[in-house]
């Protein structure tokens, strides 16, 4: 199996209720079904992820958190170890969300220890990297993306790099906006972000690692965006709120 199956996040941010949220993930559990060509996982909200993982135990349906905290444990007032996600039966971990870079402050080098926590508690993490439209427009996308990178992913070995990371590139001025990135803007900027990696590890390594688009990707735009080249799967948030505009995405080919 291709190290770069296609990938269908869900990131459901600060959104549903508990019936909702449970009721949206058996339905994208039924969904799926025994499906193989397609990885697919749901982000609820911390306190929903134990039910959530419950309800999707012994599926194809991967469950993961938001966040995580870049310490083990200890006195942290609010925050949640990587340790306690694996507890609940979450597989993955959001790091570096364009909304907690710019919301709440969140730099490189902390989403890089975050990465690395996660990794060690046997977590996967999706590492997001994005420029605002101010970068873009003073033609700092390149730069801004590949610093990222660059250091969200120190201390991190080419195998984990492989087998366990998942980048997301989502540009800012794309998330929640409506603006989708054009399938040749999405191209070209993950193929520098493959070219950054085989600067840092190898061409192997850039080969096998996979990297998702994300930022209003819905099920009217999915298949132009699954159609570029170096484009592995979409991390969504707002449409991945409902069945209806959540499961025409698995429907990407
Ligand atoms: P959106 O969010 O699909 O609502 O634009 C994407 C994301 O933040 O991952």
């Amino acid at each position: 199996m291709s190290a770069r199956k296609p990938f269908v996040a869900g990131n459901w941010k600060m959104n549903l209720e508990r019936k909702t949220a449970l009721g949206l993930a058996l339905a994208v559990r039924d969904a799926v079904g025994r499906r193989e060509d397609v990885d697919v996982a749901v982000f609820p909200p911390f306190v929903y992820l134990d039910e959530v993982a419950r309800a999707l135990a012994g599926s194809r349906v991967r469950c993961g958190a938001q966040n995580c905290s870049d310490e083990p444990s200890g006195a942290f007032t609010g925050e949640i170890a990587p340790a306690m996600l694996v507890d609940v039966g979450a597989t993955h971990v959001i790091v570096g969300h364009s909304e907690r870079r710019h919301l709440y402050g969140e730099g490189s080098e902390l989403v890089g220890r975050k990465v690395q926590l996660a990794l060690e508690h046997g977590l996967s993490p999706i590492l997001c990297v994005g420029e605002t439209l101010e970068e873009r427009d003073a033609r700092r996308t390149e730069s801004v993306v590949g610093e990222q990178l660059a250091r969200g992913l120190a201390g991190v070995d080419g195998r984990a790099l492989q087998t366990r990371v998942t980048l997301a590139y989502e540009p800012v001025w794309a998330i929640g906006t409506g603006r989708t990135a054009t399938p040749a803007q999405a191209g070209e900027v993950h193929a520098y972000l493959r070219g950054v990696l085989a600067g840092l590890y190898n061409e192997p390594a850039a080969e096998n690692t996979r990297i998702l688009y994300g930022g209003s990707v819905k099920p009217d735009n999915v298949r132009a965006l699954m159609a570029v080249r170096g484009v592995d799967g979409v991390l969504v948030g707002g449409a991945s709120l409902k069945p209806e505009t959540f499961l025409p995405l698995l429907e990407f080919r």
